[in-house]
């Protein structure tokens, strides 16, 4: 029986929202799913750190001086050993490909730090939304997570969650609290979601 799927984590930067993946796992409220690799896009990401305090398997698959193709080889033989099942991208700056995105259908999970589908799309990813979002002057903001399909931020949407823009807020203030009210909640509850479907799925096949 299988009773549990094989996540990995994709970072770049700091991994608070991988912190609350493995606090998550740790607090019992990932049931169905089992973190078993971090993968970050650069040696010097603190997320690393993270994942070995944890006692997570990190490893780094620098995409400099790597085409696309060499670098989704390198990421895809990381998952091949460590028996993945699904991904989970947790502000993981690097692009992946069509190519890539296809041999993992309805199995990767990114979280983006705006209400889809407003300020996503190309050159969208951190503190730049939050930057937009407060040049339009929106009042209120949040975070999605959906599932990764071929069109960049698209993919069926799993869970949203609204936050408060505030007078005064700064990208950074509102970066703080979008990530402590919608990020840091919504990506452990998304990523159980999906590894109960996975584990569903495997065990009437
Ligand atoms: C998060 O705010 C996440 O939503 C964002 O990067 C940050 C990573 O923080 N991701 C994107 O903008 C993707 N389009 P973390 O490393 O502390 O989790």
């Amino acid at each position: 029986m299988v009773t549990k799927a094989r996540i990995a984590v994709f970072v770049s930067g700091g991994g608070t929202n991988l912190e609350h993946l493995l606090l998550a796992q740790e607090a019992g409220q990932l049931p169905h799913g089992e973190i078993v690799l971090v993968c970050a896009s650069n040696e010097s990401a603190y997320a690393l750190t993270r994942a070995a305090n944890h006692g997570v398997p990190g490893v780094a698959v620098p995409k400099k001086q790597l085409t696309q193709e060499a670098f989704e080889a390198a990421l895809t033989e990381k998952l091949a050993e460590h028996r993945v099942d699904m991904i989970v991208l947790a502000g993981f700056l690097s692009i992946l490909s069509e190519n890539f995105v296809k041999q993992w259908p309805e199995r990767i999970v990114n979280i983006h730090p705006s209400l889809i589908p407003s300020f996503c799309g190309k050159g969208m990813y951190g503190l730049k939304v939050h930057e937009a979002a407060l040049a339009k002057g929106v009042k209120v903001t949040g975070a999605t997570v959906h599932l990764v399909n071929e069109i960049p931020d698209g993919g069926r949407i799993l869970l949203q969650k609204a936050v408060e823009v505030l007078p005064g807020d700064t990208p950074e203030v509102l970066q703080k609290r979008v990530m402590e009210q919608a990020e840091w909640v919504l990506l452990p509850q998304a990523a159980e979601l999906l590894a109960n479907q996975i584990v569903q799925e495997k065990e009437q096949a």
